[in-house]
């Protein structure tokens, strides 16, 4: 090591002063800078949108610059946000694509908001109801500028400007002969995981196409009569005919 650098430095000074530089600059301080500016360059970022700049302090630490300064050590929106994000949108995960990538797994996961928060009707109709731009705007609207940024918290703002409604894809749907009310279940106890699945670990909601190796027992492509007997027998419930069918 030693003798290699030993025969290193002299090249630099022949270099320097060709290239007209005093060899001085080679020694003490002035060097040790040159490097720190190397280092600092190799650390500065410049970047376009706030989720890459999220991607890059997940990859590099704290310890990087990222240009604009707009971007520079933002908490917001969070890392979690852009990836859940874009997980919504995936096209090649399972369940419809919904007109705002809105994610549960953010949402009711991470955040810990409530079902009922957002699905009021649960617990007093028959429909459980998505919730309307106003409740999402009651959050959202608090946020920093930056968020913007995020596709989904634009198209959640056009509505809102526009004062129209946002119209989700269905996912689940039983035939018009069939009675269900969410209320009923509440008020029973049964929790909404035991026929929606481990929604708040999902960010794009589906119906699961497959009971088999599903811990919650969860109903095959449709919601299927053979699932609600199933419950109903377990917790002698009623199994009539028109307990279920008008
Ligand atoms: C109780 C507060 C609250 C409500 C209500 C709320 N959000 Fe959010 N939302 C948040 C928080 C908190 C974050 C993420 C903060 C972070 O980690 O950066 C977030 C993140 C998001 C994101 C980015 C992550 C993702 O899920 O894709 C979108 C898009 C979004 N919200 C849309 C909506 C929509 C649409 C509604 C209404 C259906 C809504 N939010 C209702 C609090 C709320
Ligand atoms: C911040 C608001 C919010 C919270 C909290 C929330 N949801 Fe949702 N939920 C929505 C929105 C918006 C949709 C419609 C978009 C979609 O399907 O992802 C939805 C859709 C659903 C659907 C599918 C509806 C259909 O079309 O069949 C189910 C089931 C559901 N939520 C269950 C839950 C459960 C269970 C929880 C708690 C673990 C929960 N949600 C928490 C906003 C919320
Ligand atoms: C006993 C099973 C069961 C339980 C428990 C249950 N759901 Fe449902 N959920 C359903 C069925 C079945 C549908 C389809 C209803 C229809 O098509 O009329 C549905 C539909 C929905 C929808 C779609 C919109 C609507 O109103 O039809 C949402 C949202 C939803 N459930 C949220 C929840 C939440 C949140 C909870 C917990 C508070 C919950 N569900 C508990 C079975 C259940
Ligand atoms: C995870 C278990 C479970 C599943 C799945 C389930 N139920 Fe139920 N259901 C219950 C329980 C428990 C009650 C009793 C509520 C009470 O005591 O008031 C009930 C009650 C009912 C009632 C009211 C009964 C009455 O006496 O008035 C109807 C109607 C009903 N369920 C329809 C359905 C339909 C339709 C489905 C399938 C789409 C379904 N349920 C799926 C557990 C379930
Ligand atoms: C606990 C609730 C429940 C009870 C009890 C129940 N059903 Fe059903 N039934 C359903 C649901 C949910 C569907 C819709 C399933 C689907 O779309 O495949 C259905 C569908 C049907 C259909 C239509 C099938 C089709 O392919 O469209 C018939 C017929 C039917 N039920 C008859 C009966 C008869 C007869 C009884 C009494 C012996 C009965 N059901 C009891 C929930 C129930």
């Amino acid at each position: 090591m030693r003798s290699q650098r030993r025969g290193f430095l002299p090249l630099v000074l022949v270099l320097s002063l060709c290239a007209g530089v005093i060899a001085v600059a080679e020694f003490g301080g002035s060097r040790a800078n040159a490097a720190d500016d190397a280092v600092a360059d190799a650390k500065t970022f410049t970047v376009t949108h706030i989720c890459e700049a999220q991607e890059l302090r997940a990859l590099h630490g704290d310890d990087i610059t990222i240009k604009p300064d707009k971007y520079h050590n933002q908490p917001w929106p969070s890392l979690e946000a852009c990836r859940s994000h874009d997980a919504a949108w995936d096209e090649d995960a399972p369940g419809p694509q919904q007109p705002i990538p809105f994610s549960h797994a953010h949402h009711a996961g991470l955040w810990q908001i409530d079902c009922q928060y957002c699905h009021s009707g649960t617990d007093r109709s028959r429909a459980a109801g998505v919730p309307s731009v106003e409740l999402c705007m009651g959050c959202h609207n608090q946020f920093s500028p930056l968020y913007d940024e995020l596709e989904g918290i634009q198209i959640l703002k056009e509505h809102w400007n526009e004062r129209k409604p946002i119209e989700w894809a269905q996912i689940h749907r039983l035939p018009e002969h069939v009675k269900f009310r969410h209320n009923r279940h509440v008020a029973a106890g049964v929790e909404c995981q035991q026929c929606h699945g481990p929604v708040e670990r999902l960010d794009k909601l589906y119906l699961v196409p497959d009971t088999k190796w599903w811990a919650y027992g969860l109903p095959t492509q449709k919601l299927e009569m053979g699932w609600c007997i199933k419950c109903h027998r377990e917790n002698e419930v009623s199994q009539d005919c028109l307990t279920c069918h008008y």
